[in-house]
């Protein structure tokens, strides 16, 4: 076994070095003011230890991870009935694109492009009122996690609300097609707060456990999702979590792997770690730039790539 401790420090110093910090989203003001060269990585193994380097204990917005969150816990209120609303097939386009909803009648591509996570938060709003499911949204994540600090960024939801012209438009022309239930701000409402949970690379390694131990929550045990389940939205991480960048990133870390624009990472080496890598410049296609060559970095060490 290679000495992990001292791989994930190797790899925090070259992208504290590294001269390419790609750029920092900027369309809400909140994410704008981090600061480019923060580097965090933790790796959690199946055993439970955890190997951290850099900026790993300091949060960072979640963004687009929350999508695999979202996505787990309305697999559990509806079941497959899900993706009678919800495509799984790679969209090729940017993350927030809405070109291809025309043709498809109002059917996102995947759950992970925002129409398809906008979805996926209507679905919730069927179980759910719209307060409760973030705070349901909260307890599941904090639980995952095994961390009761993990918080909601008000002024990161304010910035979505103030600026979310695109997932307007999305909801509504999806709900024109009948593909979204309930009213539009509430659903936007609920959408922009998940975006906005706030957490560490620690606390999201932490939560993505369950998808690296087939379903299940290392700390209690319990089952979470199926491994049936499990291996499904991992398989949806490799082929989606990425947008338009999600064969790039597969060719690079063989990793199923979830990005967001506020520069994080989740990404599972199934049955063997859970590792959350964090970086605020984002590449052209809005992935984390030094995160993913971080990540290529740990999979040259350790060869876990799923292939
Ligand atoms: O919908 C949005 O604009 C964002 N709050 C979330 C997008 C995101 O993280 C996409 N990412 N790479």
């Amino acid at each position: 076994m290679p000495d992990l401790g001292a791989i994930v420090h190797e790899i925090a110093a070259e992208m504290r070095n590294h001269p390419e910090k790609g750029t920092v989203a900027d369309y809400i003001p909140a994410l704008a003011t981090v600061p480019a060269d923060r580097f965090g990585i933790a790796v959690v193994m199946a055993d439970g230890t955890c190997h951290m380097a850099g900026d790993a204990q300091e949060a960072f917005s979640i963004q687009s991870i929350s999508k695999v969150f979202a996505l787990t816990m309305a697999l559990g209120a509806v079941g497959d009935a899900l993706w009678q609303r919800v495509g799984r097939e790679p969209s090729g386009s940017a993350f927030n694109s809405i070109v291809q909803l025309e043709s498809e009648h109002g059917i996102p591509r995947n759950p992970f492009i925002n129409a398809g996570a906008i979805v996926v938060s209507d679905i919730l709003l069927g179980r759910y009122e719209p307060r409760e499911a973030i705070g349901e949204m909260l307890r599941f994540v904090r639980a995952l996690a095994g961390d009761d600090s993990i918080v909601v960024d008000e002024e990161v939801a304010r910035g979505e609300q103030e600026t979310g012209y695109r997932n307007m438009a999305l909801a509504n022309y999806m709900r024109a097609f009948g593909n979204i239930h309930h009213p539009v701000e509430k659903v936007l409402g609920l959408y922009f707060h998940q975006c906005a949970l706030a957490m560490n690379c620690r606390q999201l390694a932490m939560a993505g456990r369950y998808l690296m131990a087939r379903g299940r929550n290392p700390d209690t045990g319990r089952s979470v999702v199926s491994p049936q389940r499990a291996r499904r939205i991992n398989a949806l991480m490799l082929t989606c979590g990425h947008y338009d960048g999600s064969g790039e990133f597969a060719f690079r870390t063989g990793l199923p792997g979830k990005s967001g624009v506020g520069g994080g990472i989740l990404a599972i080496a199934p049955g063997v770690a859970s590792i959350a890598v964090w970086s605020p410049g984002l590449n052209a296609r809005g992935n984390s730039l030094a995160g993913t060559l971080a990540l290529e970095r740990l999979v040259q060490h350790t060869g876990w790539s799923v292939f």
